[in-house]
């Protein structure tokens, strides 16, 4: 017997977890969240006040004929994090969480989000907002066919829509006979007037060469390949992903926090490539190298980022153009500049698929980012072993300590999304970062959690460790082992090629559902080269793509008893080939 090697995947963890014990206590306090019930209502002081806001909403929304007015947490790129310019629901309601939705009507104002936030909700919101404890689109559509007379008008911003969304809506909406209308302006932002933060004006600047997997030309050819190689004949690929056209130029900004990208969207055509963005903004270096095969092929055209629907519409007129584009990422306005037999839909754009998967040079990059991320939060387990004891800890000055640490790493741009410093039943809030209202001190009788992560300029990183110093609970001791069995049984794991990351994460769940156990959040995520620490479409969900080769994923089971403790084990991953005795073909 001949013994074959065979292709296959496994994880490799690129770092070790850390060992950590708990132990709870109860507390918290009502007078921090509103209570409209009283009279007067109470309002905590992290309360805005909305009447006036909300006010002149309602009267541009009569001046438009509408009965109601959708506002999500998005901007014209659907990022997950947004800047300030773009934080319209937050300004309109005061909650300032990452996930929600408003929706006005001219006698009411709801804010719908999910669990992860009610409670934030509760104490940053007025009494002229009710609370509506869901996230999803159907919810929405449920209560605006309540609110919304039949045959009325319901507005929104196309620039704020994904394709995706839109049609959720519609969905949502069908056969009620309420109308969605997509309007030229922006309510929110009328009312905000000249309070309205300015668009950026800081420096986009090139990778240094040492930090990139390829070139922009290289990169530019290999889309160009995809579209010849596709069966729908694309002549175009529309980008409108802000890390997609950071990535394909090797270029990087500072426009949104967290995550080093800059305004932007780029049109790429067999023959040409026009970059949407503010041209003064440009470094004399990535100008320069933007420009060097001009005139041809590999040429970049720089436009005005406001340029791009008014181009959209002009290219679309010619004959026999067909545009590529991915429809999680697409705005509804601009999916209507192109008429429908001119489109080439697909969830995600070629570039989308192609940055998921890491070169070799990419890998290393990314590897050499973590082991410094590495050293940082060692330093940080450390210092906290020698000064919890003292009680001089607390969450938020934790929370800066290893920030700071991460600061003296080399190539260090920063944290890669707000630091969730969490003790006791504080960590029981999956998404919680710690205010001055709500950090508690870190003591020996409380488990610990830690989930963070930095910008470096080879690789974004993401880490989570529970730790505790005293003696925990038999229930914590199970649950944190049950959450470390499953961090490994996912990590360790052989697969077939192409398998979805759906068919898998169970194995992250299996020790803790034998014990009746759970928790209530994805299992992972795509993470970037200096790019979004979320980075989509790789990842545990049904909606993203097969795990391959070169991809990185985080590994993150949990368990959460509310009002006691929660538990985090998080690594990150990369899918690497294995060697069986017979090689194992993908499953379908
Ligand atoms: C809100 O105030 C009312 C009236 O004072 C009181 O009965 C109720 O218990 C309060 N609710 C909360 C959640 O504190
Ligand atoms: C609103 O409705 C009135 C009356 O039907 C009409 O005259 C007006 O043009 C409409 N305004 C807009 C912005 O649609
Ligand atoms: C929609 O509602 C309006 C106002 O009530 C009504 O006049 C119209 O007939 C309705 N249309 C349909 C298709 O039901
Ligand atoms: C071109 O498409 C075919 C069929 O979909 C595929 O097998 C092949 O790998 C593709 N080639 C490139 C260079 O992507
Ligand atoms: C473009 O950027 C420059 C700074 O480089 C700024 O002064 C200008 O206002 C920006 N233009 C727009 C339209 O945002
Ligand atoms: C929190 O407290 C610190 C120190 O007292 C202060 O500098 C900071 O401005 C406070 N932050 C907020 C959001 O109130």
């Amino acid at each position: 017997m001949v013994c074959i090697p065979g292709l296959l995947w496994v994880w490799i963890s690129l770092l070790v977890p850390l060992h950590g014990y708990p132990q709870p206590k109860m507390s918290g306090s009502s007078d921090d969240t509103r209570n409209c019930t009283a009279t007067p209502p109470y309002l905590p002081p992290t309360a805005i006040d909305t009447t006036e806001r909300l006010r002149i909403l309602r009267h541009h929304m009569q001046s438009h004929n509408l009965s109601a007015y959708i506002i999500p947490a998005t901007d014209a790129h659907m990022s997950e994090y947004i800047a300030e310019r773009d934080k319209r629901l937050a300004w309109m309601t005061g909650f300032t969480g990452s996930s929600g939705t408003g929706v006005v009507t001219l006698q009411k104002a709801a804010l719908f989000t999910d669990s992860r936030y009610w409670i934030q909700a509760e104490r940053q919101m007025d009494c002229n907002w009710e609370l509506q404890k869901s996230g999803w689109i159907s919810a929405i559509g449920q209560w605006l066919v309540k609110e919304v007379p039949e045959g009325e008008k319901i507005g929104l911003d196309p620039y704020l829509f994904s394709i995706d969304n839109w049609d959720s809506y519609l969905q949502a909406l069908d056969g009620s006979n309420r109308t969605l209308v997509a309007l030229d302006d922006n309510l929110v932002d009328l009312v905000w007037g000249s309070q309205r933060p300015l668009p950026p004006t800081n420096t986009i600047y090139q990778l240094p060469d040492d930090f990139i997997g390829s070139t922009w030309q290289e990169k530019v050819s290999h889309i160009r390949t995809q579209m010849e190689n596709h069966s729908g004949k694309p002549t175009a690929v529309l980008l409108s992903g802000l890390e997609e056209t950071a990535w394909l130029f090797n270029l990087r900004g500072d426009d949104i926090p967290y995550t080093p990208v800059f305004y932007a969207y780029t049109l790429l055509t067999k023959t040409s490539i026009s970059l949407f963005v503010n041209q003064s903004r440009l470094s004399g270096d990535a100008s320069q190298a933007l420009a060097a095969g001009c005139p041809g092929p590999l040429c970049v055209t720089v436009v005005d980022y406001e340029a791009i629907s008014e181009s959209l519409r002009i290219y679309v007129q010619q004959d026999g153009v067909h545009i590529w584009i991915g429809t999680e990422y697409t705005t509804l306005a601009l999916y209507r500049e192109i008429p429908p037999e001119k489109r080439l839909e697909e969830n995600y754009s070629p570039v989308m698929i192609a940055k998921a998967s890491k070169n070799a040079k990419e890998q290393e990059l990314m590897r050499a980012a973590h082991v410094r991320d590495a050293i940082a939060v060692i330093r940080y387990l450390v210092w906290l072993e020698k000064m919890v004891p003292s009680g001089s800890v607390d969450e938020i000055s934790g929370a800066n300590f290893v920030n700071q640490l991460r600061r003296e790493e080399l190539f260090c741009h920063g944290p890669s999304f707000e630091t969730i410093s969490a003790s006791g039943l504080n960590a029981a809030l999956a998404h919680y970062s710690p205010s001055n209202t709500t950090s508690r001190k870190l003591t020996v009788d409380e488990m610990y959690l830690l989930d963070s992560g930095g910008q470096y300029l080879d690789g974004t990183t993401d880490i989570t460790r529970t730790v505790q110093w005293g003696e925990p609970t038999a229930l914590q001791k199970e649950a944190y082992t049950r959450v470390l069995m499953g961090n490994i049984d996912l990590s360790r794991l052989v697969f077939p090629p192409r398998t979805s990351g759906r068919m898998v994460e169970v194995l992250a769940r299996r020790p803790l559902w034998e014990v009746g156990l759970n928790y209530g959040h994805g299992t992972g995520h795509g993470i970037g080269n200096f790019l979004s620490v979320h980075e989509w479409p790789v990842g545990f969900q049904s909606n993203n793509v097969p795990l391959d080769k070169g991809m990185f994923t985080s590994i993150e089971p949990g368990y959460y008893l509310e009002g006691e403790f929660g538990i985090r084990l998080e690594d990150v991953a990369l899918v690497v080939e294995a060697q069986t005795k017979v090689i194992l073909l993908p499953i379908f």
